[in-house]
C-alpha cells in the first residue's frame, strides 16, 4: 500500500490528491504559489472566469463547519467554470447511519470529478482518496488536528507576497499547536521553503510531545518567542478538539499568549501579524492588532481563492492526464 504522502500522485508523478504538505518537494510548493499568482489578478478583474474546469463537477463535502474555507473552495471552483455542489451535511443521509465510503461510493456513481472534504478525524481525506476512482481528485479542506494544507498553501502565498524570500525569515507561531491542523501545515511548508526559524509559543500544555523534531524551536514565553519576528502567526484555542483543561482561564490566557500592540513591539517594525480564522478577539488576538497596520488577516481570505484555483486545477490536470 502507498505511504499516506505517496498517495497524493500519479504513477508519472504529478501531483493529483492535495491531502498534506508532507513529502512535497520545495519546487511544487513553488509551482503552486507561482500558479497562485498567475490567479490572483483574476478576482480583481469585472470578468472572474478562467474556462478551465468547464465541464467538471466538484462536491465540497464538509462535515465540520467552515466560513472561509468551504466559500473559498466554492468561488475557486466556480471560478474555474465547475459545476459546484455543497452537500448539506446535516440533511444528508449520514445522519441515517450511512458510512462515509458509502457517501462516496453514491456520490461518485453520479460522475464526480473532485471531492473537497473537511472532518473532524484525522486521515478521513486520505481514507477516501485511497478508495475513490482513478480520475477522481480529493482535497483535504481539514482533517482533524492532523492537517489543513490549503489554508498553509495560502499563509505560504500571504508571506511570500508582503516579504518576498523565505531565506531571511523568523516565523513565530503563536497559541493552540496541539490541537492545531493549520500549525501542523505551515511547519511543514516553512520548513520545506527554506525558512531558517520558526518559533512556535504556547503554554505547556498546549504542544504537543517532540514538538522540537518537527524543526522548530520551542518557547513558552511570548515577548521571548516573537523577539525580531517578521511574521507573526497566531492561532485559536480549538476548544471544540480539547478533551481537558489546559488553561486557567481565557482572560489568563490572553494576558500570557495574547498578541496586542504592546507585546507587538518585540517583534521587528515591518513584522506582519497572522491568522487563519476565526479570530477569537480578546482571547488569543486584541481587536487593535487584528484590525491594525500589520495585520494580513483578510489579505489572507483574499489570496485563499487564488490558491485554491492553483490547487484545483493542477490536482484536475494530473487526475485528467
Ligand atoms: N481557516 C479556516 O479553516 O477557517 P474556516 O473554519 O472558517 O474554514
Amino acid at each position: 500500500m502507498a505511504a499516506n504522502h505517496e498517495l497524493q500522485f500519479t504513477p508519472e508523478g504529478k501531483l493529483k490528491h492535495f491531502l498534506s504538505i508532507e513529502g512535497l518537494s520545495r519546487p511544487l510548493l513553488t509551482e503552486i504559489l507561482d500558479t497562485a499568482e498567475s490567479f490572483a489578478s483574476v478576482s480583481e478583474q469585472q470578468v472572474k472566469k478562467f474556462p478551465l474546469l468547464r465541464g467538471k463537477t466538484i462536491i465540497n463535502l464538509f462535515f465540520e463547519n467552515s466560513t472561509r474555507t468551504k466559500t473559498s473552495f466554492d468561488l475557486a471552483a466556480t471560478r474555474l467554470s465547475a459545476d459546484v455542489l455543497n452537500m448539506d451535511i446535516s440533511t444528508s443521509a449520514t445522519s441515517k447511519g450511512e458510512t462515509l465510503l458509502d457517501t462516496i461510493r453514491n456520490l461518485e456513481a453520479m460522475h464526480v470529478d473532485m471531492f473537497v472534504v473537511r472532518h473532524s478525524i484525522s486521515g478521513a481525506a486520505h481514507f477516501i482518496a485511497r478508495h475513490v476512482a482513478p480520475y477522481i481528485s480529493v482535497i483535504n479542506a481539514g482533517d482533524g488536528n492532523h492537517a489543513h494544507p490549503t489554508q498553509a498553501m495560502l499563509d505560504m502565498f500571504t508571506i511570500r507576497r508582503v516579504k518576498q524570500d523565505f531565506s531571511q525569515l523568523r516565523v513565530a507561531i503563536v497559541g493552540d499547536i496541539l490541537h492545531s491542523r493549520v500549525a501542523r501545515s505551515q511547519i511543514q511548508a516553512l520548513n520545506t521553503l527554506g525558512v531558517p526559524e520558526i518559533h512556535v509559543i504556547a503554554p505547556k500544555t498546549l504542544l504537543p510531545a517532540k514538538v522540537e523534531t518537527l524543526g522548530v524551536k520551542v518557547f513558552n514565553d511570548m515577548a521571548a518567542g516573537i523577539q525580531g519576528a517578521d511574521v507573526i502567526i497566531m492561532l485559536r484555542l480549538q476548544k471544540e478538539r480539547m478533551t481537558g483543561a489546559f488553561l486557567p482561564t481565557e482572560s489568563e490566557y490572553f494576558k500570557c499568549y495574547g498578541l496586542t500592540k504592546a507585546k507587538l513591539k518585540s517583534a521587528k517594525s515591518d513584522a506582519i501579524v497572522m491568522h487563519p480564522g476565526p479570530i477569537n478577539r480578546g482571547v488569543e488576538i486584541s481587536s487593535g492588532v487584528a484590525d491594525g497596520l500589520s495585520s494580513v488577516i483578510l489579505k489572507q481570505v483574499t489570496y485563499g481563492v487564488a490558491v485554491r484555483m492553483a490547487i484545483m486545477s493542477m490536482t484536475m490536470q494530473a487526475a485528467g492526464a
